[in-house]
């Protein structure tokens, strides 16, 4: 491939872009503000800048990706891309919207992906412009460094785009876990009930905040505990998959801990919103339990 386009300039979308970039790929960053899109490109910049400072890669090849990331607010220069990934708001009517805009302008055998962690792709290939070319791509946070992309077929799915799908993973330098369309695909559906119930611990009082993080990092060699871990992906984003996991199984196991909804209705969403199992308005955080 050698052109991607990436719909939707937030945490996701933006470490998707540099991570294209990065590989050699021609990358059209849009969002429906062109500030948005912009502000993205300059945070990459700074991504950029670190990885000079700290010799991972060369001053002449920061340069050169960032050059190769144009920012848009508009889809007509998604014609020409090879693949169009949609990172937008976890919103299935503002995703089908941007399937139905974007159908306009893709091209006959591009192929258009969606990073959702949560909705059926099956479901959101039918509202798409042509199910066979449609598939979930789901990549995982800090993208640059995280190494996985799951890759989700939709029943409609063609084998050509699968294969496309995992050959743009290689080129980017990523390994692909190929999961059925089921709710939370594969990491998702093992990681979020552990975090869940990683915020039952602590609501039932087994273990304190600062327990229950030690406890999986030294105990399970996890790099951050659950808690933190909640945190760094938003506990809205944790809980609306974990809702995911409960209302599409009617499984009990999947019912949300009470703490975590209680946290989400305070609008303690975690790192992103200054306070979630820890309190983030210092130099450090604080444990809040
Ligand atoms: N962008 C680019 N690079 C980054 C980065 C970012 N946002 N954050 C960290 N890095 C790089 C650093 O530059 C550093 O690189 P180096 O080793 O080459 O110097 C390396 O990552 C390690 O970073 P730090 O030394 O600053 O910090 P840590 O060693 O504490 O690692 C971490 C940070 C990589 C985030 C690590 O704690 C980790 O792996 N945590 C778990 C993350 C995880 O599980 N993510 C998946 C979440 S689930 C998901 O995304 C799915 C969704 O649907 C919910």
């Amino acid at each position: 491939m050698q052109k991607i386009a990436v719909i939707g300039a937030g945490l996701m979308g933006t470490g998707i872009a540099q991570t294209v970039a990065q590989a050699g790929l021609d990358v059209v960053l849009c969002d429906v503000d062109i500030a948005i899109a912009n502000k993205a490109k300059a945070r990459i910049e700074k991504q950029l800048g670190r990885l000079v400072e700290k010799e991972k890669i060369a001053a002449a090849d920061a340069q050169a990706a960032l050059g190769r990331i144009v920012t848009i607010a508009d889809y007509a220069p998604m014609a020409d891309a090879d693949l169009v990934i949609e990172a937008a708001t976890e919103r299935e009517e503002i995703k089908r919207k941007i399937f139905a805009a974007v159908g306009d302008v893709l091209s006959a055998d591009a192929i258009l992906a969606s990073n959702t962690s949560s909705i059926p792709i099956t479901r959101m290939a039918a509202g798409s412009p042509d199910p066979t070319r449609f598939i979930g791509v789901h990549f995982f946070n800090p993208v640059p460094v995280m190494k996985l992309v799951e890759v989700i077929p939709g029943l409609a799915t063609s084998a050509a785009t699968i294969e496309k799908v995992k050959a743009f993973a290689a080129q980017i330098g990523k390994t692909v876990v190929e999961a059925g369309d089921e709710p939370g695909f594969v990491v998702n559906r093992i990681l979020v009930p552990m975090l869940n119930e990683a915020a039952f611990v602590l609501g039932d009082g087994t273990g304190n905040v600062v327990d229950i993080d030690r406890g999986c990092r030294l105990g399970l060699n996890h790099p951050m505990g659950p808690l933190e871990l909640a945190d760094f992906i938003g506990l809205d984003t944790c809980l609306e998959i974990v809702n995911v996991l409960f209302e599409s199984t009617g499984d009990p196991k999947y019912r949300p801990a009470p703490i975590l909804r209680k946290y989400v209705e305070a609008g303690w969403l975690g790192r992103k919103s200054g306070r979630g199992f820890y309190d983030y308005s210092g130099p450090e955080p604080v444990p809040t339990r």
